[in-house]
């Protein structure tokens, strides 16, 4: 990856201490940060944004097994300070270059023989910290918990999933902070691993507005080698203190120095848009670590999938259930006769695929063990090389390379850990020797060894290794069920996509899902949230499926292509039902999937996003609009678009009768002629939205 950076100023002062507070403002010098030493010796930080407090003055360090904390009795022995402003390119993304402009300050701390540092980073739009412990003779750390404090200034209104050290497969609830304890259990759904752990904790990446309409959000940046953190909030002083998840043993890491743990952030915007244009997380990330880049791409892919999930088909291929994976002769057992990858139906999705302009094909159930998986906490469960006897790997990849597109590979590890770890270089190879060069990964079921949690440090290891080890294959990853991302695509590009939220697998979600979770989930890296649903009501499907109900507009579904970014973006539906709506699938056709410009014109968590993009390889642009359960008017105007040019929008628009609930599948399409200084009024139906394509007139 070649990245320009201008690296304009560093100025290095190393100082003596006394207990008198250190500054850090941002680059504008609007945000300032703080840190002191209370009289005992406590790490403490606080944050203003134009003088309004942010963080009030907020505790640090570490709580250790069998020693003393990390949490007091400090001296401060240096500290700091520098200043970086470099732009850098990223491999795929919203923006083809991205700004990371800088102060920094890192406060050098030391406790009997045990030295700690905080580096502090101070942005434009916000800050993040982390703890260094330096080469020491305290060579490892047994972590019980963590005493980082956020300190809120104000009861904010909070959107928030509840903690929990399993899923993230939650709706959201909108609440001011000190009602998170009465509204628990709002949006209770079961999980097949679930564990929450306080009526006050809350997950990050947590989106607050405060009473004057700043808008902050809380995350962590870089997870590598550490437990991921919660928020658990005391709601008397309205002060959160990051909870991390704890492995089998009760502590929560082990630490060898020298050791960075991730970023705390906190973005901070006047807008709410400002919150979904920062790049504050990625910013905090290394850069890309991979030499050769050239095999990392977008990709828009279909899948022999929703068929599953609305129970047209199904994973397995017989009726049998629990056996020894080894022994199983599958070719003498009965086939129940719905299995949905077989080799004709793949063929009808590869057909389908290619003439589209699709780039893959995912395919799920096409190896051994699907009988037996599910909720059985088995260790050896999948082997992840062995097809099902009616899916011809060899045959059915030949035929899609015919085509000009690839099948996506699927390995769902039922959570048993160790099991993939051991599969893993054959099923990596497996890909290679067919032409896979990308898998979607998943993490279903209570994490086996037992004790483990999807969050907790092995799991954040492994995740990040089966990362790495694809990229020394050229393949892509993105992984289900796996723990929310924090910008390691940045460093790792080959992360394409996570799931880690509730994504539209789920039946009858809130309409205004899809307005908090670019705030939230995404402000990580991308999602796979499989959109481009056209058929949205259970009593439409045909007799025998199960069906999945969506509360959405086909308008809505179309815009999720521009307000949920992604270089990952699948056409979820059944070939059958986008042949019923072919014009408004030249949308899901046409938009690409890797942008050189994005705008986020409005937007307000909860209510509606309104977002424009431009396309990275032509001089096309698109926008997208979702909103919530009410309908609304808005005006779009076109001024983002560059000057003295003319253009034709094409836009796909829910219809003066359609709605979410009662008229889902209802739109028009229209054409007209455009420029950067026009509007369009438009209409948005309840769960509605609209999707625009605007092309060069002359092209
Ligand atoms: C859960 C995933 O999110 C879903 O997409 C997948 O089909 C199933 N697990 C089976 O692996
Ligand atoms: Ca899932």
């Amino acid at each position: 990856m070649k990245t320009s950076a201008i690296l304009f100023a560093i100025a290095c002062i190393v100082t003596g201490c006394d207990n008198s507070s250190e500054i850090l403002k941002s680059p504008d010098g609007n945000l300032e940060l703080s840190f002191r030493l209370t009289s005992d010796g406590q790490p403490c930080y606080s944050a203003t944004y134009k003088g309004k407090d942010i963080i009030l003055p907020s505790l640090m360090g570490f709580g250790l097994e069998d020693a003393p904390s990390l949490t007091r009795d400090f001296r401060q022995t240096g500290v700091e300070r520098s200043e970086v402003s470099e732009t850098w390119a990223p491999v795929w993304g919203e923006n083809d270059s991205i700004l990371n402009h800088y102060r920094q300050m890192t406060v050098n701390l030391q406790q009997k023989d045990c030295k700690m540092d905080i580096e502090f980073r101070a942005y434009n739009d916000g800050f993040g910290f982390r703890y260094i412990f330096p080469g020491q003779d305290t060579r490892t750390f047994v972590i019980s918990d963590e005493a980082t404090q956020f300190a809120m200034a104000g009861d904010h209104t909070a959107w928030w999933i509840p903690g929990d050290y399993d899923t993230q497969e939650y709706e959201y609830t909108t609440s001011r902070l000190s009602e998170i304890r009465s509204h628990a259990e709002d949006n209770f759904m079961e999980n097949a691993s679930q564990q929450r752990f306080s009526p006050t904790g809350v997950q990050t990446a947590l989106m607050l507005r405060t009473d004057d309409s700043l808008y902050l959000n809380i995350h962590e940046a870089a997870l590598i080698d550490f437990p991921a953190m919660h928020l658990d909030l005391n709601d008397t002083t309205m002060t959160f203190r990051s909870h991390l998840t704890p492995g089998p043993e009760g502590h929560v890491a082990t630490i060898d120095t020298p050791f960075r743990t991730p970023w705390r952030t906190v973005t901070i915007g006047e807008k709410a848009t400002d919150i979904l244009a920062s790049d504050l997380i990625l910013n905090l990330n290394d850069p890309c670590a991979l030499e050769d880049i050239s095999w990392i791409h977008p990709v828009k892919y279909m899948g022999v999938w929703w068929e599953m999930i609305t129970g047209k088909s199904s994973w397995s291929y017989t009726d049998a259930t629990y056996f020894d994976l080894a022994t199983f002769d599958y070719t003498k057992a009965k086939p129940h006769g719905h299995h949905g990858a077989n080799n004709d139906n793949v063929r009808r999705y590869i057909d389908f695929a290619a003439e589209h302009g699709f780039d893959q094909l995912l395919v799920e159930g096409w190896n051994i063990g699907w009988e037996d998986w599910f909720g059985k906490e088995k260790d050896f469960v999948f082997d992840f090389i062995t097809p099902y006897p009616d899916f011809d790997i060899a045959a059915l990849n030949d035929y899609a390379h015919s085509k000009g597109i690839r099948l996506m590979m699927h390995h769902e590890t039922s959570s048993a850990v160790d099991n993939y770890d051991r599969h893993m270089d054959k099923a990596y190879d497996l890909m290679n020797r067919y032409g896979y060069d990308a898998v979607k990964s998943g993490y279903v079921g209570n994490i086996i060894p037992r004790g483990e949690h999807h969050y907790s440090q092995k799991q954040i290891r492994h995740y990040l290794n089966a990362v790495k080890k694809a990229a020394g294959k050229h393949i892509m990853v993105n992984a289900h069920e796996a723990v929310r991302p924090t910008g390691l695509c940045r460093t790792y590009p080959n992360l394409v996509g996570n799931e880690s939220a509730m994504g539209q697998e789920y039946g009858n979600m809130s309409p205004q899902h899809v307005t908090i979770l670019p705030f939230t989930r995404l402000k990580g890296g991308p999602m796979d949230f499989t959109p481009g649903i056209f058929r949205m009501r259970i009593t439409d499907f045909a007799p025998g499926y199960q069906g999945k109900q969506k509360r959405a507009t086909i308008p809505n579904q179309l815009a999720l292509y521009m307000t949920m970014y992604s270089p990952l973006q699948m056409a979820a539906d059944l070939p059958e039902h986008y042949l019923r709506h072919m014009d408004a699938f030249q949308f899901i056709k046409d938009v690409p999937a890797d942008w050189s410009k994005s705008i986020y014109l409005d937007a307000e968590p909860g209510e509606f996003i309104v977002a424009a993009r431009k396309d990275k390889n032509s001089e096309a642009w698109y926008v997208g609009a979702v909103t919530d359960e009410n309908a609304r008017d808005y005006t779009l105007d076109y001024s983002f678009l560059p000057p003295g040019r003319k253009y034709i929008a094409t836009i796909y628009a829910d219809s003066a009768d359609g709605d979410c609930f009662d008229n889902p599948e209802a739109y028009t399409i229209t054409s007209q002629h455009v420029d950067n200084t026009s509007r369009s009024p438009l209409h948005m139906a309840r769960g509605g939205g609209f999707a625009i394509s605007i092309k060069p007139a002359d092209q």
